[in-house]
């Protein structure tokens, strides 16, 4: 798993909050990254205490965890609907629960799991909020389409960088088998726009910019955590 910013301390109380609301009967989205993994854990903690959930990862990483805490797994396509899904985030805008996710290249299924699901609940620690979003927007594109896509982006202000792996030659490959092109915008005044603009680009199959999808966020820091809801 990547390392982001933060202590384990404050992620462990953002994810840990967010699991409480999990009962009996729900289907729950399983988010990816450091923080959603503490959500997970206390989901597999819940269920060995009998309750009795379904859970739909949103990446390999969160499968692999989930089945490791012994959650009973289904894919999209075999349940009506999502009660919850829980997820973090690389950078949080607490005023509107917009946020820019993807650090671990996993943006697409998540997004997919978020829209399904009846209630986003967001998991960050303090050093994900920011007052503006200004982090740079993974494009998860096709592979034969990201000189095409960093091209294109450019003509509204973006520069474009091909994710490289850190253990492997060659770039970050998608659990769907695409690359990810994380693109610099500078501080985004208007993030609705730019989504629409990214979502429209020929050969990108999502991006990681999430507007107001969210219909909680909690925070978490060494003292507690801070909880928001839309
Ligand atoms: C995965 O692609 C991301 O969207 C993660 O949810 C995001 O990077 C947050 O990860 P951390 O909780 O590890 O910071």
């Amino acid at each position: 798993m990547k390392s982001t910013g933060g202590t384990e301390t404050a992620k462990r109380k953002a994810g840990e909050n967010a699991a409480e609301a999990v009962s009996s009967g729900m289907v729950v989205g399983l988010g990816t990254g450091s923080t959603a993994a503490h959500a997970i854990r206390a989901l597999g903690r819940a269920v060995d205490d009998g309750v009795d959930i379904v859970g739909i990862p949103t990446s390999f990483g969160s499968r692999e965890l989930a089945i490791e805490c012994g959650i009973p797994l289904r894919g999209l396509d075999e349940v009506d609907g999502i009660d919850l899904a829980i997820d973090g985030a690389d950078q949080l805008l607490v005023e509107t629960g917009s946020c820019i996710k993807g650090g671990g290249a996993a943006h697409s299924r998540e997004k997919l799991i978020a829209s399904v699901a009846e209630e986003l609940h967001l998991v960050v620690d303090e050093t994900k909020t920011a007052a503006r979003l200004d982090h740079p927007i993974p494009l998860e594109v096709l592979p034969d389409a990201h000189t095409a896509v960093s091209d294109a982006v450019e003509t509204f202000g973006g520069e474009a960088t091909l994710r490289r792996a850190t253990n492997k030659d060659g770039p970050v490959v998608t659990d769907n088998g695409n690359l990810v092109c994380d693109v610099a915008f500078g501080a985004i005044e208007n993030p609705a726009e730019l989504a629409t603009e990214l979502s429209s680009l020929p050969g990108v199959v999502e991006h990681g910019l999430f507007v107001a999808m969210a219909t909680a966020v909690s925070v978490g820091s060494e003292v507690g955590v801070e909880t928001t809801r839309y």
